[in-house]
């Protein structure tokens, strides 16, 4: 635990599952204030803001699609109107889906740029424009990918919005510092959520992701969890416009694990 997160406010964009409701979990345990941003799963909130505040936090679930500039100004005004200040923004809204590059309309390939990158974006500016007002030396964790790095046919539009998000993240991080304003990536690897629920029900084709991971295993959503509660504390006080790979070593070539080259 961090004692420095306690009391401090947070938004979580696409929280109501997965990795995002993980981190609001965790920033529950670490008592903390949490928005929990949702456009789906709307039932699920209200268990998320009551396991929260069993823990000693605060929360509110928010409706709002991170592609809609007025819905983000929401989140963010949210968290002035309900807890009084913004300390940490989590932007981890996201989606994939599989296509053929030669396939891939551009429906498609926009729908995955505007809620992966655009969304992140909005996020990023809304967060930072309230800290910059309120002086506030604030953390932005923009949740990317192994696929800001791997490249990953069959999904350009979402490997392109993570490579976006890279550079984004590491342009904010060396524009902001003065402010000290810190903006890291998270990198997940495989991650049991529902992202992937299709093809970890699968036993041969979730066999085949593990094979890519030295550790051996698809990774649990606490695990992503851990590592953004770390960005968000002042543990990490001297980390700016890194991603973190939390990933089972998935970056590191498996392939070579043999000696193989
Ligand atoms: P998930 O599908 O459980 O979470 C994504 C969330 O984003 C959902 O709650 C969904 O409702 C929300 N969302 C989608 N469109 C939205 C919009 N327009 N506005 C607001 N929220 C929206 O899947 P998961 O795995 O928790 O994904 C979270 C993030 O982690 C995503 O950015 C994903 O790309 C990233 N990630 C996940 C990995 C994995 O293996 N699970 C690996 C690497 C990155």
């Amino acid at each position: 635990m961090y004692k420095d997160l306690e009391g401090s406010t947070a938004v979580i964009t696409g929280a109501s599952s997965g990795i995002g409701r993980a981190i609001a979990l965790r920033f529950g345990q670490e008592k903390m204030n949490v928005v929990i941003n949702y456009v789906s799963n709307e039932d699920k909130v209200n268990a998320i803001v009551r396991k929260i505040e069993s823990f000693g936090g605060k929360a509110i679930g928010v409706y709002g699609d991170v592609t809609k500039e007025e819905d983000v100004k929401k989140l963010v005004a949210a968290a002035h109107h309900h807890f009084g200040s913004l300390e940490v923004m989590v932007n981890n809204a996201g989606i994939e889906n599989e296509v053929p590059s030669e396939d891939l309309t551009l429906d498609n390939w926009r729908k995955v740029l505007d809620v992966n990158l655009t969304g992140a974006f909005l996020g990023c500016r809304e967060a930072i424009d309230y800290m910059l007002e309120h002086r506030i030396k604030g953390r932005i964790i923009n949740v990317s990918s192994v696929h800001e790095r791997i490249p990953w046919p069959h999904f350009l539009h979402y490997a392109a919005s993570k490579g976006g998000i890279k550079m984004m993240t590491e342009t904010l991080a060396l524009e902001f510092a003065p402010k000290g304003i810190r903006v890291n990536n998270l990198g997940p690897g495989a991650i049991d959520t529902p992202i992937n629920a299709a093809k970890f029900s699968d036993p041969a084709a979730k066999a085949k992701v593990e094979a890519l991971i030295p550790l051996g295993y698809i990774g649990k959503p606490e695990e992503i969890a851990a590592a953004a509660a770390w960005l968000a504390s002042s543990e990490s006080s001297y980390v700016t416009g890194i991603t973190l790979f939390a990933d089972g070593g998935m970056t590191k070539y498996p392939a070579f694990q043999g000696g193989q080259g």
